[in-house]
């Protein structure tokens, strides 16, 4: 049977992240960094793995799940994986793995299937999710989106330069961070209801008072905090996006600078890890052969 190779982007969070678990909107972008997967059926019943990422348990899952859908769970399949994403780092990086191979593995069926079968997985894998990295990942853009309504796709043509810059791993998983926060949920009601009017109005300079929000419903660790503040004094700003992480990195940071060769030459001096790239990309892909 043919080879499929499927390609599908990561993302990111301008504003709105956990709010949008408790129904307010978001505005997220695609980035300009892919998940490449390429499948070959083969005739052993086996699935093979070939993985740069490690996330094997996720592979599996996704992979377990279309073949259940084929009905083929006695067929054989190899499943190469290549990633260009971090991982685990809020830029939904298994959103984009977990599309790119039910994609490739349920080539031909309804996209309505395709869809039931990743929100599988990504229920699987994060527990409550809001179906935001589901949506951005496919879709491709930029957009609004909203659980229970979803999304609408953006049309701003010149969206200002980022910089996504590193401020470590998280250990936390996303569905340990959003069961975190769920813990206190009432009292944060207040703060969705402020983040979900960030998203509604968004303007480069509200990521500040966003990040504020984010620290007060305790999803930023204290190396996130101390490289914010850093950014904040040579009149910058930055967001973690994503879950965020407490113990150890707080994963991704939106880093934005009016004039961005500023925060470039800071986050250089710093040595941290950045990525500099295109937003609001095209979606999940077939590519040639
Ligand atoms: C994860 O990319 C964003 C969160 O808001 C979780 C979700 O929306 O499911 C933290």
């Amino acid at each position: 049977m043919e080879e499929v190779i499927v390609s599908a982007p990561g993302k990111v969070i301008l504003a709105g992240e956990h709010a949008v678990v408790y129904g307010e909107p978001a505005l997220v972008a695609t980035v300009g960094l892919r998940c490449r997967v390429k499948t070959r059926w083969i005739e052993k019943k086996q699935i093979l793995i070939k993985d740069e990422y490690e996330d094997v348990s996720l592979a599996r899952l996704a992979i377990e799940a279309s073949l259940k859908k084929r009905n083929q769970l006695s067929e054989g399949v190899k499943v190469e994986i290549s990633s260009e994403l971090p991982i685990g780092g809020g830029l939904g990086s298994s959103a984009a793995m977990g599309t790119a191979i039910v994609w490739s593995l349920l080539k031909g069926y309804p996209e309505v299937l395709k869809d039931r079968v990743v929100k599988l997985v990504e229920d699987k894998q994060h527990k409550n999710s809001s179906g935001l990295d589901q949506a951005i990942v496919k879709e491709g853009g930029v957009m609004r989106y909203q659980r229970g309504t979803g999304f609408k796709k953006l049309k701003k043509k010149n969206w200002p330069e980022f910089l996504l810059i590193d401020s470590g791993k998280p250990v936390e998983g996303t569905g340990e961070m959003v069961a975190m926060v769920r813990e206190k949920k009432r009292k944060y009601g207040e703060v969705f209801k402020r983040i979900g009017e960030i998203s509604e109005q968004w303007q480069e300079k509200k990521i500040k008072e966003n990040q504020r929000l984010l620290e007060e419903i305790g999803v930023v660790g204290g190396e996130a905090k101390k490289m914010i503040r850093e950014i904040e004094r040579i009149g910058g700003m930055a967001k973690i996006s994503g879950a965020g992480g407490v113990k150890e990195g707080s994963g991704i940071l939106l880093g934005f600078h009016e004039e961005i060769e500023r925060l470039k030459r800071l986050v250089e001096r710093k040595k941290w890890k950045y990525y500099q790239v295109k937003l609001g990309v095209e979606g999940v892909r077939y590519e040639k052969n």
